[in-house]
């Protein structure tokens, strides 16, 4: 073989959906379209080192931060069976993925979509070394969020900025249930380089797992509501990028987060994932927006912490409010300043 072995590195980071995927199908096809933006502080950097072997099976190993870590193994086994059809010479070889994360190690924040969509980038380029085959550009990000996805869903949203759309939407051209798209119409001024400080209130394990909330919607009885929601919001999104308007993203945004919540708060079983925190935070950012007419706003994912969303030119009011105000609601103080970015880079 003309490649026995050989080493690759990508980074990529985080994202911060708008409009939330929650429920999936089989083959992780999601019930709904989601929208959002690509972070830039937070990613994950892998390095994928692989050698020719000749025995059978998958065989790897992970290190994280430099040190042996096989808490990731089954799920790493799980996307290698899922990508294997899409991937002929995964059993060909013995692979060594060292990864490392630019947030803290249990923060809350999780690392599945950065560095899902940072390993599916990195086999991708294995695949084109070894194949030696022109694939263009575009083709080959397609793919690699057509990875990511089965390995976690919205980590193919990780692969390009600034905004991504994952599902078919009648609205938006080119969105389709396997891979990420960017969005392809105009984004007002009002919106770039958007900001998002993510106030790290909880950094414990999730009582209830991802995997298993999107489980729980398959018999949740605000389901098909949900699932129309989210499309419709979704639609509204397009005027709202658009005209720049502000006030009606804001709406939008922070019901996305609740109707999420809601959504497990509904379950059967029922949970909750916020915590005390997240709600003072909640309500002093609706206070703040009251008394200073900012248009900062909170999202979350499926968790404790608390993404705050504000357009760049009010950093200055914004920023030290949440170091004086909110900061005191976050574990020890922490929170982490980042922006909207441009997707993965090979380094
Ligand atoms: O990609 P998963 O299976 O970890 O699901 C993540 C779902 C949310 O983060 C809660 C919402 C979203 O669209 O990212």
């Amino acid at each position: 073989n003309q490649f026995p072995e050989g080493s690759v590195t990508w980074k990529s980071p985080s994202n911060i959906a708008l409009v939330k995927y929650w429920g999936k199908f089989e083959h992780q096809l999601p019930c709904n379209a989601s929208v959002s933006f690509t972070l830039s502080n937070c990613h994950t950097t892998t390095k994928l080192s692989y050698n020719i072997k000749s025995t059978e099976g998958f065989e790897f190993e992970v290190y994280l931060d430099g040190e042996r870590e096989t808490g990731f193994e089954p799920k790493i086994i799980q996307f290698f069976e899922r990508i294997e059809a899409y991937m002929p010479f995964l059993k060909n070889y013995a692979f060594r993925i060292e990864t490392s994360n630019s947030f803290p190690h249990s923060s809350g924040i999780a690392s599945s979509a950065s560095g899902m969509s940072a390993l599916a980038l990195c086999l991708m380029s294995v695949e084109k070394e070894l194949l030696g085959e022109q694939i263009s550009e575009t083709e080959f990000k397609q793919k690699a969020s057509f990875l990511a996805r089965l390995g976690s869903g919205s980590a193919c949203r990780s692969v390009e900025g600034p905004l991504i759309v994952w599902g078919e939407h009648p609205q938006i051209e080119g969105s389709n249930d396997l891979f990420g798209t960017k969005y392809p119409y105009d984004i007002h001024p009002n919106f770039s380089n958007y900001q998002d400080t993510i106030l790290l209130v909880d950094k414990g394990e999730k009582q209830v797992s991802s995997t298993a909330g999107h489980g729980l919607m398959r018999d949740h009885p605000y389901a098909e509501d949900r699932f129309g929601t989210a499309n419709l919001n979704l639609k509204k999104l397009v005027n709202i990028f658009k005209s720049g308007d502000l006030k009606s993203f804001i709406e939008l945004v922070e019901s996305e987060a609740l109707q999420l919540h809601g959504m497990m708060m509904t379950s059967v079983p029922y949970y909750i994932l916020m915590k005390p925190n997240t709600l003072e935070i909640i309500n002093r950012i609706w206070q703040f927006r009251k008394e200073n007419g900012s248009h900062l706003c909170f999202t979350l994912d499926a968790g404790a912490n608390v993404h705050v969303l504000y357009p760049e030119n009010e950093s200055s009011i914004v920023v030290p409010f949440i170091k004086s105000e909110l900061a005191k609601f976050c574990k020890n103080g922490s929170f982490i300043e980042d922006r909207v970015g441009l997707g993965a880079s090979q380094v």
